[in-house]
C-alpha cells in the first residue's frame, strides 16, 4: 500500500490539474460505484438518510466510528454484517481492510457520525482508497449542530439575533492556540458558535473568553448526545457553564452552542413571511 500521505499528495496534485469528472456527472445522493462514506447522523437511527439506511442494510462489512455511532442503529440496520470500529486504527490498517474487502467483491460501507464533512477525517481515507484504485463517494448525514438545534427547538440563524453560524473546535492536541477562533466568532455578536470536540475543555474555553473581556452573561447551551435516549441539555452563560457542566459530569459527546439563538429570545419576524411575501414573486427568489 502507498504511504497514505503520499497518496493524499498525489490525489491533491491530480485534482489541482483537473477537476474530478465525477463532480459534473454525479449528484449528491446518487448511488455510485465504490465505497460510500455515509453520515450516520447524530445518533437516533431514524435520523440516518433513506439512502444511507439502504446502503447500510445491504452491506457485508460496516466500518463505523465506534461509540460515536449509536449501537442501536447498527443492531437495527446491519446486525448480520461484519462490523468493525475504526477507533484506534490508523490509515495503514483501515485502508487495506476496506480495499481488500471491496476487491474480494464484498459490499463495504464506511459509517461516520453526523456528516462526514464535519470533523470526520473522511477525505484522507477516500484519497488513500482512490489511490489504491477503490472508488469512493459521500452520502451526507445530519450533523450534531442540526440535531442540537432541533433538541432546543430553535434555529441556528434567527432574524435579528444570529445571521451566521460557525462550526468550530477549541485549541487542543490537534489545534494550535493561534488557530482557535472561538473568541473571534463570539466577538462578532451575531454568530451562533457551535463548538465540536470541546466538551472536555468547556471550562478552559470559557475562562479564556472571560480573560479576553467577553460578556459573562452571554448564553451558552450544551447539548449532550443530541437525539440519543440519554440526551441532556445544560444551560448557562460564559460565566457559569463550566461549573454546571462539571457538576453534570459530561466530558465528551456534547455540542457547545454560544449565542442567543439557543434561547430563542429577542428575535424578529422575518421578511420572508412579511414584506417579501407581499411583493411581486418574480422580483427575486426568497429563501426558505
Ligand atoms: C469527531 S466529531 C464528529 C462530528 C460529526 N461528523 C458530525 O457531523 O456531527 C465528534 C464531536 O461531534 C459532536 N457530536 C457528535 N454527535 C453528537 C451528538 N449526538 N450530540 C452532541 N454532540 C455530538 C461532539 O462535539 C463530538 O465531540
Amino acid at each position: 500500500m502507498t504511504d497514505p500521505q503520499d497518496a493524499i499528495d498525489a490525489e491533491s496534485t491530480s485534482r489541482a490539474a483537473e477537476r474530478d469528472p465525477r463532480i459534473r456527472e454525479r449528484t449528491a445522493g446518487e448511488r455510485q460505484e465504490g465505497i460510500p462514506f455515509i453520515g450516520a447522523g447524530p445518533g437516533d437511527p431514524g435520523l440516518l438518510t433513506v439512502t444511507g439506511k439502504e446502503l447500510v442494510e445491504a452491506a457485508d462489512l460496516v466500518v463505523h466510528a465506534g461509540s460515536l455511532v449509536n449501537s442501536e442503529l447498527l443492531e437495527e440496520y446491519c446486525a448480520d454484517a461484519e462490523q468493525v470500529s475504526s477507533i484506534g486504527k490508523d490509515l495503514e490498517e483501515l485502508v487495506p481492510l476496506m480495499r481488500d474487502a471491496y476487491e474480494a467483491g464484498r459490499t463495504v460501507v464506511r459509517l461516520h457520525s453526523g456528516d462526514p464533512a464535519i470533523y470526520g477525517a473522511a477525505l484522507e481515507q477516500m484519497d488513500a482508497l482512490e489511490h489504491e484504485g477503490v472508488p469512493t463517494y459521500i452520502v451526507p448525514g445530519v450533523t450534531a449542530a442540526f440535531a442540537a438545534s432541533a433538541t432546543l427547538r430553535t434555529q441556528l440563524t434567527l432574524n435579528g439575533v444570529a445571521n451566521h453560524v460557525a462550526f468550530t473546535r477549541p485549541r487542543g492536541k490537534t489545534l494550535d492556540p493561534e488557530d482557535d477562533h472561538v473568541g473571534e466568532f463570539v466577538e462578532m455578536g451575531d454568530v451562533t458558535t457551535c463548538i465540536y470536540l470541546g466538551t472536555h475543555a468547556v471550562a478552559e474555553t470559557m475562562d479564556r473568553l472571560l480573560d479576553d473581556g467577553h460578556d459573562p452573561e452571554t448564553p451558552v447551551t450544551v447539548v449532550y448526545h443530541a437525539s440519543w435516549p440519554d440526551e441532556a441539555v445544560i444551560e448557562g452563560t460564559i460565566g457559569t457553564i463550566g461549573e454546571r457542566l462539571e457538576a453534570a459530569g459530561y466530558r465528551a459527546s456534547a455540542l457547545v452552542i454560544i449565542g442567543d439563538a439557543a434561547r430563542k429570545a429577542g428575535y424578529e419576524r422575518s421578511y420572508l413571511y412579511g414584506d417579501w411575501a407581499n411583493r411581486d414573486s418574480t422580483e427575486s427568489e426568497a429563501d426558505d
